[in-house]
């Protein structure tokens, strides 16, 4: 098997990170067939398995606590031991849809820090990912998993804004962050829900290239309000048209 193609997707709160990661899942199940691929919810506020209508009963977050509760009843096992059994049963816990197999990270019980959660992540990601030749990451707003490394063996960096001034600084922050942090591949710029797609121009991405631009999506806005699975939009749905463009762009499609 060749190495992995990671792509990631982020930027700031409601940008449409989750939109456009269900619809690149998609996509490459409709590319690529034969190959295995991976969608992974990495958002604690979970996002991208309703967009995909995932019905999930084990996420990450609980395999750790199952595996540190071992720990901690004295089990004397190794740590490799460990490592091995966590694999068996994230492999385990993997749902498998038509086309790819899902998983989610979960919500840590305990108020405030991710910080744990996000370094088993960043594990999990290193582990699964030899299995597979496409996974993609719905992230968690903001830069926060990049600055904790999460993200490091992402080879595609999608970043997404919308129509803002802030969209595009968090974009660029994520930008500036992730120089020092990840060797991606590929980083590039989704414009997304532009009120028209002339608007893209005035967008400042600084040195980030624009990928492509979405306009506002009614058919996306009907499928939202159904609750209906993204994964079902016509091919001809700006979102879909935009994340073709997009993966094309980065020499994933
Ligand atoms: N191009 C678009 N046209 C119309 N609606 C859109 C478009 N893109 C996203 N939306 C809608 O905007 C809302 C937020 O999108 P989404 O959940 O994908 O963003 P997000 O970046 O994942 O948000 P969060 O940071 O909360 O995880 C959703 O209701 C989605 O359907
Ligand atoms: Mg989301």
């Amino acid at each position: 098997m060749s190495t992995p193609k990671i792509i990631a997707v982020a930027g700031k709160g409601g940008v449409g990170k989750t939109s456009c990661s269900a619809v690149m899942v998609k996509l490459l199940c409709e590319a690529y067939p034969d190959k295995k691929i991976l969608a992974i919810d990495a958002d604690p506020a979970v996002g991208l398995s309703t967009a995909l209508g995932v019905e999930v009963e084990s996420t990450i977050d609980d395999i750790r606590r199952e595996v540190v509760s071992t720990v901690e009843n004295g089990d004397t096992k190794t740590a490799i031991e460990l490592l091995g059994e966590a694999k068996y049963r994230i492999m385990d816990a993997l749902v498998e849809q038509d086309g790819y197999s899902f998983i989610a990270v979960g919500r840590p019980e305990a108020a405030g820090c991710y910080c744990k959660i996000n370094s088993y992540l960043k594990e999990v990601i290193g582990l699964l990912s030899s299995n597979f030749d496409y996974v993609v990451i719905d992230g968690e707003a903001g830069i926060e998993q990049i600055n904790r490394r999460v993200m490091e063996k992402v080879t595609h960096l999608l970043l997404i804004t919308d129509a803002s001034k802030k969209g595009c600084q968090v974009i660029q922050t994520i930008k500036s962050v992730s120089d020092n942090l990840m060797m991606c591949d590929k980083v590039g710029v989704i414009a997304n829900r532009l009120p028209d797609e002339g608007m893209a121009d005035m967008l400042d991405t600084g040195d980030l290239p624009l990928l492509s631009a979405i306009i506002s999506d009614n058919k996306l806005a009907e499928y939202d309000i159904k609750g209906e699975n993204v994964f079902y939009l016509p091919d001809d749905a700006p979102i879909v048209v935009g994340c073709k463009k997009a993966l094309k762009a980065v020499g994933v499609l």
